[in-house]
């Protein structure tokens, strides 16, 4: 796993943005694996600057998202459909019809259905990816078993907690979302994670150990052959991380 060390956010996302522009550029017709949360914002930005003012190319692109809330319409200013048009689609010159977010709403299993055909004929290129402060990987909570394909998860409450803070209340927050399983994840070409978040050192700790351990998912990003971990300098002197 390559850990890339910079000196504050904005670096943060400007390397990780440098990542994927190489991809767009070499493989301009690729599927992006996208995720939503904080951490990526920085970068979907520069990304965004770098379509306006330097040609950057996304008309070919197709992207696919890791999660989705059960019960919010793609309307809802908190589901990540709508996250991912606020903060990136809007922005760029991507088609919304190459774009795929799992619907949130309506018959739960068929929502499912069409995410894991949808998986099932996609070769994701790079997976963007963050982190929760429990070291969810998409909505992956820590158990004692992972699931392969999509499915849905109930959420954990440091979850719920962790997520408030976008809604009114603890009560407005989701309880279950549909995310990607640790399967696709990992059988994406790329992994791309940016950790941005204060609540995120525990998590962040565990990556950097040696050990795989089911109680952080996102410790399973260290058996991927072609993983990257961008963090600020802050979080890597609070956790002791020395390149
Ligand atoms: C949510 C998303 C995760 C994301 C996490 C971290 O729970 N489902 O995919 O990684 O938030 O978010 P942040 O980047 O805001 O710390």
């Amino acid at each position: 796993m390559k850990v890339i060390v910079a000196k504050d956010y904005a670096e943060a996302s400007s390397k990780a943005a440098d990542i994927i522009e190489k991809i767009v550029r070499e493989e301009p017709e690729c599927t992006l694996g996208l995720a939503t949360g904080s951490s990526p914002v920085g970068m979907y930005k520069e990304l965004s600057r770098r379509c306006k003012e330097e040609g950057l190319d996304f008309s070919k692109i197709h992207s696919v998202n890791l999660d989705e809330y059960v019960g919010l319409e793609g309307t809802h200013d908190q589901s990540y459909r709508y996250f991912m048009n606020d903060n990136l689609f809007d922005h760029i010159n991507i088609d919304k019809a190459n774009t795929y977010v799992a619907k949130g709403v309506g018959d739960v299993e068929a929502n499912l259905k069409e995410f894991n055909e949808v998986l099932d004929k996609t070769d994701i290129r790079i997976q963007v990816l963050g982190v929760g402060p429990d070291g969810h990987l998409g909505f992956n909570e820590p158990g004692d078993t992972m699931y392969d394909g999509a499915h849905e998860e109930v959420l954990d409450d440091s979850t719920i907690e962790a997520n408030k803070r976008f809604f009114a209340s603890k009560e407005d927050v989701p309880t279950h979302a549909v995310t990607m399983g640790m399967g696709n994840i990992m059988r994406a070409q790329a992994l791309l994670m940016i950790i941005s978040g204060d609540k995120q050192e525990a998590a962040t700790k565990l990556l950097m150990d040696d050990k795989i351990d089911p109680k952080c998912p996102a410790t399973f990003m260290r058996m991927h052959r072609d993983a990257t971990v961008v963090l600020t300098q802050e979080l890597a002197d609070q956790i002791g991380y020395k390149a």
